[in-house]
C-alpha cells in the first residue's frame, strides 16, 4: 500500500471541518483538502476574520490560524481533490428520509451515494475510503458495490483500487476539539490490514495506541449508532424521573448524584433537561429503530423508539408547566427566552428543543424574547418559520417574537424568563438587576438547572426548577 500524503474530506460541516483541522495540526506532513458542494460554507471557512467562520466551537480558530493555508484547504473543487487522494474522508450528512420507503425513519443516503460515484469516477490507484459518516450498518457494502463498479473502466487504463473502512466520529458539538485531541477511543472497523494501518498510523500521531480499537467494518458502523442510542437512553432515563420527582418532592439532581455515584451506573450523562436535541440522536434511534425493524425485531425497534417518545414528551410538558404556573392564561404575556442552541457553547439549532417549546408557547399566544450568546437571528427565523417583530408595551403582542441582543433588552416588560441551554452566563444571572426590569409576578423557569434558587427568590422571583419537587 502506497504511504498516506495526500486527504480529501467530503463534506466540510460540523464534523469534516473540526476534524480535519485537528488531523490537519496534528500531522503536518500530510496535506488535507476539505471539499463541499456549498460554496458559501467554503468562503466561510476560508474567511480572513476567524470570526466569520461557519460553525463555532471553542478552540476552533486557533487550531485553524496553526494550519489553514499551510496544510490544511478549504474548497469546491472536487474533482481535482479527489484525483489527487491517498486517503478519502466521506463525512457528508445523512438525515433522516423525508418521503418513501422508511420515510421518517431510514436514513437519506443519498450523499453518500453522490460520493460514491465521484470518488468511483475521479479516483486514481490506490485509494483508501473512510466512512466518517454515521450509517446504517451495512452501508459499506452499498459503497463497496458503486465503486467496484468503476474499477475497470478507467479511460487511460489505470488500476483503480478501493479499500473501505469504517471510521466513525464521536465528537460532541462545543467540546469537539477538545474530544478529538483527546478522544476516549479510535473506532477503525475495516477488512484490509494494510489499510486499516494506514488509518491508524495517522492517529498515532496524537492519540495512544491502546485507545485505537479495530474492529469489523459492520461492527464499527454499528457501534457508532448504539453508542448515540445509549447515551439518548440515558438523558430520557433521567428526565422521565425529573418529572417523578416533580411529583414526590425529590429532587433530580440529588437523585442523579446519588445513583451516579454507583461506579457501574457512572455520573455522565444524567444532566436532566428540556429534552436532548443536536443533529444526531434522534436520527440515529430512528435509524436504529428502523433497522431493528427491517430485521424482524419488533420488540427491540420498539424499546429504543421510547427514548424519542419520551424526549417529545418531555419538550411538551414544559410549556404546560409555564401555562399552569402562569395561571392558565400565557396569551399576550412576555417570556424571555434564554438560550436558543441545542446546548451551550455551539451555535448549532438542530433539533434543539428550544425550537418546538417556542412554537407551543407562540401557539399559546405568548410574545418571545429571544436571546441567544451564539444563534443568530436569521438562523432563528428559519427554525420557527416567522418573521420577528418589535414588542410593544400593552399592544397587540400576541404569538409573535423578537430577537434580543442581551438578557437586559430581552426581559423588559417580560412576565417570565424560561432557560432553554445551558450557557455559563445563565449560571450567574444578576437576579436583582433582572427583576427590576420586568413585570411583577415575575418568574425563572429553569429547564437546565442554572439558577440559585434561593437567590433567585429572595429577589422576588417565583421559581419552577426542572425536577425539583422541593421547590415551593
Ligand atoms: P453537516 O450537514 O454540517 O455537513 C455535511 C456537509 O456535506 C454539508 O456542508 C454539505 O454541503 C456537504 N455535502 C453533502 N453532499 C456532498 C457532496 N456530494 N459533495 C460534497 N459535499 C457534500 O453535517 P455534520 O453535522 O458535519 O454531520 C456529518 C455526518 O457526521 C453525519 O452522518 C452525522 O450523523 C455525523 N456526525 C455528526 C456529528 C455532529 O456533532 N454534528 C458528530 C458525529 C457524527
Ligand atoms: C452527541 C454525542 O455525545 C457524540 O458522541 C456524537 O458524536 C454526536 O452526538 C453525534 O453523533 O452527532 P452532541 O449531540 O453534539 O453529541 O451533544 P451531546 O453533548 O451529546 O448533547 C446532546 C443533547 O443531549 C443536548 O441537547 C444536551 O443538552 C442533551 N443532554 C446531554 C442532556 O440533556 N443531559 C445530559 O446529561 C447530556
Amino acid at each position: 500500500m502506497k504511504s498516506i500524503k495526500k486527504i480529501c474530506c467530503i463534506g466540510a460541516g460540523f464534523v469534516g471541518g473540526p476534524t480535519m483541522s485537528v488531523i490537519a495540526d496534528k500531522c503536518p506532513h500530510l496535506e488535507i483538502n476539505v471539499v463541499d458542494i456549498n460554496k458559501k460554507r467554503i468562503d466561510a471557512w476560508n474567511h480572513a476574520d476567524f470570526d466569520c467562520l461557519p460553525i463555532y466551537e471553542p478552540g476552533l480558530k486557533d487550531t485553524l490560524k496553526r494550519c489553514r493555508n499551510k496544510n490544511l484547504f478549504f474548497s469546491t473543487d472536487i474533482k481535482k481533490n479527489i484525483s489527487s487522494a491517498d486517503m478519502i474522508f466521506i463525512s457528508v450528512n445523512t438525515p433522516t428520509k423525508t418521503k418513501g420507503i422508511g420515510a421518517g425513519q431510514a436514513s437519506d443516503l443519498k450523499w453518500i451515494e453522490a460520493c460514491a460515484r465521484e470518488i468511483g469516477e475521479y479516483a486514481n490507484g490506490e485509494t483508501i475510503v473512510v466512512e466518517k459518516s454515521t450509517l446504517p450498518v451495512k452501508t459499506a457494502e452499498m459503497i463497496k458495490s458503486i465503486l467496484s463498479s468503476y474499477i475497470n473502466i478507467n479511460k487511460k487504463d489505470q488500476v483503480k483500487e478501493f479499500f473501505i473502512l469504517s471510521n466513525p466520529e464521536f465528537l460532541a458539538e462545543g467540546t469537539a476539539i477538545s474530544d478529538l485531541e483527546h478522544p476516549d477511543r479510535v473506532l477503525i472497523g475495516g477488512e484490509n490490514k494494510n489499510a486499516i494501518e494506514s488509518l491508524k498510523n495517522i492517529y498515532l500521531n496524537w492519540v495512544n495506541e491502546e485507545k485505537i480499537l479495530t474492529t469489523d467494518l459492520w461492527s464499527s458502523e454499528l457501534s457508532k449508532l448504539i453508542a448515540n442510542a445509549f447515551l439518548a437512553q440515558r438523558v430520557s432515563s433521567i428526565n422521565s424521573i425529573s418529572a417523578l420527582c416533580e411529583s414526590t418532592q425529590a429532587n433530580v439532581n440529588e437523585v442523579a448524584q446519588a445513583i451516579g455515584m454507583d461506579s457501574r451506573i457512572g455520573k455522565f450523562f444524567l444532566k436532566p433537561g428540556p429534552g436532548f436535541g443536536g443533529s444526531c440522536f434522534k436520527k440515529d434511534i430512528l435509524n436504529l429503530v428502523y433497522i431493528c425493524n427491517y430485521y424482524g425485531l419488533k420488540e427491540v425497534a420498539s424499546y429504543w423508539e421510547k427514548i424519542i417518545t419520551i424526549n417529545n414528551w418531555q419538550k411538551k410538558r414544559i410549556t404546560r408547566i409555564i401555562w399552569e404556573k402562569m395561571l392558565g392564561n400565557i396569551a399576550g404575556k412576555k417570556i424571555s427566552i434564554f438560550g436558543f442552541s441545542f446546548k451551550a457553547n455551539t451555535n448549532d439549532t438542530r433539533e434543539s428543543p428550544a425550537i418546538d417549546i417556542c412554537k407551543d408557547l407562540i401557539e399559546e399566544g405568548c410574545f418571545l424574547s429571544i436571546y441567544d450568546p451564539k444563534v443568530d437571528i436569521g438562523q432563528i427565523k428559519i427554525d420557527l418559520g416567522s418573521e420577528p417583530t418589535k414588542y410593544i408595551e400593552s399592544s397587540n403582542n400576541y404569538g409573535q417574537w423578537e430577537f434580543a441582543l442581551n438578557k437586559n433588552d430581552s426581559v423588559n416588560g417580560s412576565d417570565a424568563i424560561l432557560i432553554l441551554s445551558d450557557w455559563s452566563e445563565f449560571f450567574n444571572l444578576n437576579y436583582s438587576l433582572l427583576i427590576k426590569k420586568m413585570r411583577r409576578p415575575s418568574w425563572i423557569f429553569d429547564t437546565r438547572n442554572t439558577i440559585n434558587s434561593i437567590d433567585a427568590k429572595n429577589c422576588g422571583f417565583k421559581v419552577w426548577s426542572l425536577g425539583d419537587g422541593n421547590i415551593l
